[in-house]
């Protein structure tokens, strides 16, 4: 029976840079999730002829919030739920199941790279037809009706089965529980040389993959392990956990630590490459070696014609404004089309879309290419692989390589975290006035050329966006301020730090840009209106 609940809104249900992210506790009050869930549908017309996808990373309120997602939608009479086996589907994956089965959009449970469980993050993100997050005219039209609600539908049948693949209905709702792995990885097969790939991971090369506890783990083990050869262990922390064992699944320097003290100890494996809770994010490590994933991107599209789907061309190259101008530096070589978009990989799918980029990424752990229309933590991993495959070099030769062609973008990113939003909303205006004052004035041996607002205008529907502010320097170094768009404790203001060089290749990040990241701080005046000496992350 499909029953009509009465309900009133919550006033925080604005979709941020990759959906709607909450601490769990919020989005378990009643009528929370129903209600955004409801409102969406609101925008949709003619649901009973539109099927969606559902799935998640498997963290803490998944499992519940699916069977509401499948009541909600049930009592919308949905044509078609398409949903992963145990309601688990990698954002990539997800991405890919949409764009196969020409599905209307989807729902994918994940917080991301944020903790899990009951005291740390949940969230969801929407997909449109596209294979991507939906552009923010359509959030806007979403966070209208989460304004304006005042009920909901639901079916009150009892819960679905998720563990066996197989059909089956709720209400007139056609249910479907699909196997998420393996068309995703049969569309990896036919980006890459599988044969190739399993000649490397066949031989003495030593290789880890971390899945983080997340839900990249049994992706990775029928990938690595069983199609590529590669040895039994290879993947570790491989089986989706609800609180993700307690490890804040983000692949970076710090959260993934075990990781990186493993490949700078003595008896390094050769590579390694570590994904976030929900599939998209990557990092990319060698022996002694952490690679920049601003640099990563460069030499990723710097290599494209290494890979079979590739090999004919690529159409161009995109980037979000914070990401290091090491890749621009390859576009222009390359002569392929270049692009720069606010943060959020929503704004990379028109470009897709429009055949003007095949690969895209950003500063903060992800790279991707047209396939899907999401970020792509093992495409990235078998990219880097292949590389390694086709030319027998060391992640670090790779990387050294690429410098010395292209000179280095030096990159740090600087995090202040929980900070009070009008503190924080207060720093960037006045920044933002101040930034004409600030051309030609001198900090330290660093004259500033240019700073403006960074507005991008999206050549596909004419829509204008503005995100972040850009300080340019004459030798060719950046500062880039921007406010997160995906916290869940108070305001974080991002300061994304580089400097470019042509010598002195392999020296630490941390001491060439320890004067830019003074005058970072110097310029936003952090200190004086937060207390804070120092970020909270260096990244
Ligand atoms: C962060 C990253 C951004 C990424 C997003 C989702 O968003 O900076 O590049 O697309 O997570 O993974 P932010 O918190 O900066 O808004
Ligand atoms: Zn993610």
């Amino acid at each position: 029976m499909i029953e009509t609940i009465q309900t009133v809104p919550y006033t925080d249900q604005k979709m941020g840079t990759a959906g709607l992210r909450r601490k769990t506790q919020t989005a378990m009050q009643p009528h929370y999730l129903e209600n955004f869930i409801q409102s969406i549908f609101n925008t949709i017309p003619n649901l009973a002829e539109k099927s969606f996808l559902i799935g998640g990373d498997g963290r803490y309120f998944n499992k519940t919030a699916i069977q509401k997602i499948i009541k909600i939608a049930a009592g919308n009479h949905v044509k078609k739920l398409y949903i992963g086996q145990n309601g688990l589907v990698s954002t990539p994956a997800g991405s890919h199941i949409i764009l196969k089965n020409k599905l209307d959009g989807g729902f994918i449970l994940t917080a991301s790279h944020n903790p899990g469980g009951q005291k740390e993050d949940f969230g969801i993100k929407y997909a449109t037809k596209t294979g991507g997050q939906c552009q923010p005219s359509e959030s806007q039209a979403i966070y209208e009706q989460t304004l304006a609600i005042g009920e909901y539908k639901i079916s009150d049948h009892p819960d679905i089965d998720l563990s066996h693949i197989g059909r089956t209905q709720c209400e007139e709702t056609q249910i479907e529980i699909i196997d998420p792995i393996t068309d995703y990885l049969n569309l990896m097969q036919q980006i890459f040389d599988f044969p190739k790939l399993k000649s490397l991971l066949t031989s003495n090369f030593r290789f880890v993959f971390d899945g983080m506890n997340g839900v990249t783990g049994p992706y990775a083990k029928k990938l690595f392990e069983e199609i590529l050869g590669a040895p039994a262990g290879t993947v570790i922390r491989a089986t989706p956990l609800e609180d993700f064992g307690g490890v804040h699944p983000d692949p970076n320097l710090t959260y993934a630590k075990s990781l990186v003290d493993l490949m700078y100890g003595n008896d390094a494996p050769d590579f390694a490459a570590a994904n976030d809770g929900d599939g998209d994010r990557n990092m990319i490590l060698g022996q002694n070696f952490f690679v920049c994933p601003s640099d990563s991107l460069a030499i990723l599209t710097d290599n494209y014609k290494l890979i079979p789907a590739y090999r004919n061309g690529i159409f161009g190259v995109a980037k979000s404004a914070a990401t290091s101008m090491a890749v621009k530096r390859v576009a222009d070589a390359l002569n392929i089309g270049y692009y720069e978009v606010p943060t959020g990989w929503k704004y990379f799918i028109h470009l897709m879309d429009s055949n003007r980029i095949t690969i895209c990424g950003e500063e903060s752990f992800g790279t991707g290419a047209s396939h899907i229309r999401e970020k792509d933590g093992i495409w990235a991993t078998l990219f880097w692989l292949s590389i390694i495959a086709e030319t027998r070099k060391s992640v670090k030769e790779i990387a050294l390589e690429h410098w010395k062609k292209y000179g280095r973008s030096y990159y740090l990113r600087n995090d202040f975290e929980n900070l009070p939003q009008d503190v924080a909303d207060k720093l960037m205006t006045d920044l933002q006035n101040k930034l004409p004052s600030l051309i030609g004035q001198t900090f330290g041996s660093f004259t500033v050329s240019d700073a403006y607002p960074f507005v991008y205008n999206d050549p596909v529907d004419n829509s204008s966006t503005q995100n972040g502010l850009i300080i340019h320097f004459r030798d060719g170094s950046r500062i880039v301020y921007r406010l997160s768009g995906t916290g869940t404790n108070g305001a974080t203001l991002r300061s994304y730090i580089e400097r470019y060089v042509t010598m002195d290749l392999l020296e630490n990040p941390e001491d060439m840009l320890k004067d830019l990241c003074r005058i970072s701080r110097q310029i936003s005046e952090i200190t004086l209106r937060t207390g804070k000496e120092r970020p909270d992350i260096v990244t």
